[in-house]
């Protein structure tokens, strides 16, 4: 009896094994979906506020290295961003849109950041929408660029690159303008 139960329990395991192998999952779909649309390539400036300094920074250290391992390049610092992006250098100039993740510095022997960061869009039919923005970031290079590698919104699909240039840097304060120009196909 007990013979026949196992036997019993051991085909049930089975036809359950087969039945998810069998399962439509994924599916394909019809690209259609995405309507008439084609892809396309979108260029766009913003300028990128990292505000360090006064009552309300936009960018906050959250991660110090180990003093007994202190490199001079910085080697394992965090900060958190979320940065206003303006159409104009002046944080004045109208704000399309904010810069929101982390920048580490990744690099032992210089001053090498990895950039994660979202552009989040608050501007007319782009309001809502993003693109992702991850890569490497030698400051002090005059180009710098970047893999965009994804969106969302009106950037589904979004790939492509964006290159930074230090627009202004206040070593006082540490506060930093850069300009980024964005390069990304979507659809
Ligand atoms: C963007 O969308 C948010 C939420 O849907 C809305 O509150 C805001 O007014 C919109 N901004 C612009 C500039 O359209």
């Amino acid at each position: 009896m007990a013979a026949v139960f196992y036997i019993f329990a051991i085909s049930l395991l089975f036809s359950s094994i087969s039945g998810e192998l069998q399962n439509d999952f994924p599916t394909v779909v019809d690209a259609k979906m995405l309507g008439s649309r084609k892809e396309k390539l979108t260029h766009f400036r913003v300028y990128w506020h990292d505000i360090i300094s006064g009552k309300n920074p936009t960018s906050i250290r959250v991660v110090n290295p180990p003093s007994n391992v202190a490199a001079s390049s910085g080697f394992g610092m965090v900060s958190m961003i979320d940065n206003p992006l303006t159409t104009g250098p002046e944080l004045s100039s109208k704000m399309v849109g904010r810069a929101q993740g982390f920048y580490a510095l990744a690099s032992q022997e210089e001053i090498g950041l990895l950039m994660t960061m979202n552009f989040v869009f608050a501007e007319g039919k782009y309001n809502g929408s993003t693109i992702t923005v991850m890569g490497r970031n030698a400051v002090f290079n005059k180009v710098r660029e970047m893999p965009v590698i994804g969106g969302s919104g009106l950037f589904r699909f979004a790939r492509g690159y964006v290159q930074a240039r230090t627009h202004t840097f206040d070593l006082k304060s540490g506060d930093a303008t850069v300009e980024y120009n964005v390069y990304v196909l979507h659809y």
